[in-house]
């Protein structure tokens, strides 16, 4: 069954981008997972991670991005000519079962997406309006991804930073979320903000759509050189293990390389462009850690013998 994961901190910066494509490569290339990638974020940066600038504008042109999914979601077209198999790119840098769904510098259109949900709400009664977005919300990357879902072991969303309507609806299609951090004071700052809005996102979605069954797969913290030894980025991580579960942060942190960062001028993660650095050795452990946290999560929900 497939493990829908959102990377996700409203702090920008802080490798949600970076975790995303390395672990998504590191499942296909070293673990034989069939992967799919989604970049939600008008950056780009995952999409350009794992692929030339010239190839994704050859994509757009065709309109071979996710807005094309999005646009036929917020206004169904029945002459729709592509369908999401045929905007996901196979092979990713030749890497078999590792796919992309390329993202978009301009995603959607906030105000189509508000007259939209505010006629739906005015024919549904104008007291509707709370339940029309959220199911709308609930619904959205659900439904681009259902018709090919059950084709991964896994798919990653990489979502942007701040909490937009797509890392919503991103959140509330995932199994998982994983919470890539700096042990900085501003960035726990972060992570307590976020779990307060998904707590919240949880009641909303209760009412309206039902139980979103989303739950943190684990923290990763990214350090920079020297902080394994500082006494005061240590302080800074216990502040945030008293916070969470033992069990909800990852006991294998990624060190900060240059390497990770030079890997995106060849197209491909460090893990396949420069497998032997420290950053690279970094994520192949972090992806055993996260199968074995995955695992225990699917043991915990199978029906007992
Ligand atoms: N372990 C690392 N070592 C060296 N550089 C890194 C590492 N992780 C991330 N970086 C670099 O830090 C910058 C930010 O990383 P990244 O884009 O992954 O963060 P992000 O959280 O996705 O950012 P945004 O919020 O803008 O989406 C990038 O230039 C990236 O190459
Ligand atoms: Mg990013």
């Amino acid at each position: 069954m497939v493990s829908i994961i959102s990377t996700v901190n409203m702090k920008g910066g802080v490798g949600k981008t970076t975790l995303t494509v390395n672990l998504a490569t590191c499942l296909a290339q070293y673990q034989r997972k069939r992967v799919l990638v989604l970049d939600l974020d008008a950056q780009i940066s995952a999409t350009l991670s794992l692929m030339a600038p010239q190839d994704f504008a050859q994509l757009r042109k065709k309109r071979r991005t996710l807005s094309y999914l999005l646009e036929n979601a917020l206004q169904p077209n029945p002459y729709s000519k592509l369908d999401i198999s045929d905007i996901i790119c196979p092979a990713i840098g030749g890497v078999e079962g590792l796919e992309l769904l390329p993202g978009d510098i301009e995603l959607y259109d906030e105000y189509l997406v508000s007259e939209k949900l505010h006629q739906d709400a005015q024919a549904a009664g104008s007291l509707e309006f709370e339940r029309v977005w959220n199911q709308f919300e609930g619904r959205l990357i659900r439904q681009i991804l259902e018709p090919v879902q059950d084709e991964y072991d896994f798919i990653i969303l990489d979502c942007a930073p701040g909490y937009n309507l797509l890392t919503r609806s991103a959140i509330a299609a995932s199994d998982f979320y994983l919470l890539p951090a700096r042990p900085e004071p501003l960035s726990v700052v972060g992570m307590q903000l976020l779990e307060r809005r998904i707590i919240k996102l949880k009641e909303s979605h209760r009412a309206s759509e039902g139980e979103l069954n989303i739950n943190l797969l684990g923290v990763v913290f990214i350090l920079s050189g020297g902080n394994l030894l500082s006494r005061y980025y240590n302080q800074v991580m216990r502040r945030v293990q008293n916070d969470f579960q033992p069990e909800q942060i990852f006991s294998q942190s990624i060190p900060m390389d240059v390497n990770v960062a030079k890997a995106v001028d060849s197209f491909m993660p460090v893990v396949s462009a420069m497998p032997q650095t420290q950053g690279s050795k970094a994520f192949v452990k972090l992806t055993e850690e996260f199968l074995q946290k995955i695992a225990r999560y699917q043991s915990l929900n199978s029906p007992r013998q």
